[in-house]
């Protein structure tokens, strides 16, 4: 794992195969999710390495013993469409999370985020949150993101994308601050209408075949 300050880039060899995958444009939708899901999930291992745990008595077959139990509620929080991609993989391995959705999408003018819905559970602020989102393209979804959940009070908040831009990189630290990502690449740059190169396309159209 390469880090820098906050930015954490998950290298490892079965990410960078499963990446170069989803980024060919003959990778049909199907393939796409089940690509983008199984990145996501080992994505989430890492963002949820330093998870808090409390030792839990439990009795085996054999005799008692101390095992441990996470000591906080998580909560996922996909951004639709595209994180929703993500969500449901991450979803399997931490089965015991709550989810919550937060709707936008970027005016493909203005490349703002235009905020169209919002659930949110009670649970949101009283653990970490795993902020998912495939695309971190000028950073405005995200900062959105941050911002909304922090209004409801969550200070303990994990971005979790595909490809980051080191645009939204920086958009993302002068505006939020100390919110860690966790990424499987930094791309390049973004083209003049807002998208990641080499990047992937758009994530929602290829995950849910709307081209
Ligand atoms: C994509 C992506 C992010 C956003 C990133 O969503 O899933 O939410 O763009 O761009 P930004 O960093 O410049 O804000 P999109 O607007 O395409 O909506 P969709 O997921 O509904 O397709
Ligand atoms: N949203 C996408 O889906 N792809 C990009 O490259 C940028 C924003």
């Amino acid at each position: 794992m390469a880090s820098c300050d906050l930015t954490h880039i998950i290298d490892h060899p079965l990410i960078r195969h499963d990446l170069t995958l989803v980024r060919d444009r003959d990778t049909p939708p199907a393939r796409f999710r089940e690509l983008v899901g199984r990145i996501g999930s080992l994505l989430a291992y890492e963002a949820t390495r330093d998870l808090q745990t409390e030792p839990m008595d439990i009795v085996t077959p054999m005799q008692l013993c101390t095992g441990a139990k996470l000591s906080k509620p998580i909560t996922i929080v996909p951004i639709l469409r595209a994180g929703l991609g993500y969500a449901e993989a991450i979803h399997r391995l931490i089965p015991g999370a709550v989810m919550g959705h937060l709707g936008m999408y970027r005016d493909e003018v203005k490349l703002s985020p235009v905020d169209y819905y919002r659930s949110l559970p009670r649970q949101v602020s009283q653990g970490p949150v795993l902020l998912v989102d495939p695309m971190l393209a000028t950073g405005g979804s995200a900062i959105a993101a941050v911002k909304l959940l922090r209004e409801a009070g969550c200070t303990d908040l994990r971005l979790i994308c595909l490809i980051a831009a080191p645009e939204g990189i920086n958009a993302l630290r002068q505006a939020c601050g100390d919110v860690p990502i966790y990424t499987a690449a930094v791309d390049e740059k973004l083209n003049d209408k807002g998208y990641i190169l080499p990047g992937l396309g758009d994530a929602g159209d290829r995950l849910f075949g709307t081209v």
